[in-house]
């Protein structure tokens, strides 16, 4: 059981779901359940386009809005891509970078997740970085290995003072919307690898400190475990995340 004192985060990760006018529904729902849950953060990473209105929604509340993905340019001939300044302006706190889909289906390299989280925490933004081996990664027992290499070239070039605005997502990417969720032990054991690695490079406070959130189909079930694990101080999550009565299910149990 959990002995430490870092807070939970619990932040939802809407992907590529919700038009602007279903968002609305969606944080207003969400707010209705989650209201007076001052115990943990809680942050939508919501598409681009329903950032403004989710903005809106939330001002004033305990919930934060984040970001999917962010260049590390800060403004230029990048069509397509939204940089750190544009996303601040618009209300946004937090930002995930490294994200298993975008390394999968959108060529992101350790290198362009390490020029992103930067650029990112220049501007002020806290960033959720995610790290996670893939099954067969997993089945030759490198597990270890990758999910440090990725921790470590995130974080290349990241200040001591800049650390205070990293979060990271260990996301096994064979759990990630399968259903098939990481043992409270798998998950709370590779979480303390990212701990160990943090702990290497920046010190044991920085390690002790360091926020590691857990995602890759938690839902209202599991949620209560795998948050009682010492190692997981909070959940990044996808599926869930879209159904108000669940995520707070999940908030309540990261109090
Ligand atoms: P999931 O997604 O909860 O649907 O598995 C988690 C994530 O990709 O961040």
């Amino acid at each position: 059981m959990s002995s430490r004192r870092r807070r939970n985060v619990i932040a939802g990760n809407w992907k590529m779901n919700m038009t602007p006018s279903a968002a609305k529904e969606l944080i207003t729902d969400i707010y209705a359940k989650v209201k007076g849950k001052k115990g943990c953060d809680v942050v939508v990473c919501v598409p681009y386009v329903d950032i403004p209105t989710v903005a809106q929604a939330v001002k004033g509340t305990i919930i934060k809005v984040g970001a999917q993905n962010v260049h590390f340019a800060p403004k230029g001939a990048y069509t397509g891509e939204i940089s750190a300044e544009m996303l601040k302006e618009c209300g946004v706190q937090y930002v995930i970078v490294g994200h298993s889909e975008r390394r999968q289906y959108f060529g992101e390299t350790d290198e362009t997740v390490n020029l992103r989280a930067k650029a990112a925490l220049e501007a002020g933004l806290t960033v959720i970085v995610c790290v996670g081996e893939l099954l067969s990664e997993r089945e030759s027992g490198i597990t270890s290995e990758v999910v440090s290499r990725q921790t470590k070239l995130a974080l290349q070039g990241v200040s001591e003072e800049q650390l205070k605005n990293v979060i990271i997502a260990y996301e096994p990417v064979w759990a990630i919307g399968t259903g098939k969720t990481a043992t409270n032990e798998e998950a709370d054991e590779v979480c303390g690898i990212i701990r160990s690695v943090v702990a290497a490079k920046y010190g044991k406070q920085a390690g002790k400190q360091m926020i590691i959130q857990y995602g890759g189909s938690m839902n209202a079930k599991n949620a209560a475990g795998l948050l009682s694990m010492d190692n997981i101080d909070g959940g990044l999550i996808g599926g869930a995340s879209l159904k108000a009565e669940d995520f707070a299910v999940i908030v309540e149990a990261a109090q």
